[in-house]
């Protein structure tokens, strides 16, 4: 399939998901405030790949990345590492609740794919 569709009431807030999509995990996280908060106000200079948070997600409550570490591809684990966000156990990447990478080998943030949300309750990504 090369589209697949999401209902967003299934994932409470401060929870990760793990979905399937063309053949990769694909991960939608929904942020609470002070995660949203957090990353919105990091400062760029910190960032090895630097994107500002609201280049990377259309509503600030979800974050919509591809499950796959830059480094060597391995599937980071949610709510974990020193940023909230992710960390990859494989060889240590950490990445933030935007999915930037901020420490260990990855060189760049968790892809985004491209996505759109039709109504308030869904988001269909491809
Ligand atoms: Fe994720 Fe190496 S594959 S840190």
């Amino acid at each position: 399939l090369s589209k697949i569709e999401i209902k967003l009431s299934d994932i409470p807030e401060g929870k990760n998901m793990t979905f399937k999509w063309r053949g990769k995990p694909l991960f939608v996280r929904h942020r609470t405030e002070k995660e949203i908060a957090t990353e919105a106000t990091v400062n760029m200079a910190e960032l090895r790949d630097p994107e500002h948070d609201k280049d990377r997600v259309i509503n600030p409550s979800w974050v919509i990345v591809l499950g796959v570490c830059t480094h060597l591809g391995c599937v980071p684990i949610a709510n974990a590492g020193d940023f909230g966000g992710y960390y990859c156990p494989c060889h240590g990447s950490h990445y933030d609740a935007s999915g930037r990478i901020r420490k260990g080998p990855a060189p760049l943030n968790l892809e985004v794919p491209y996505y759109e949300f039709p109504d308030d309750e869904t988001v269909v990504v491809g």
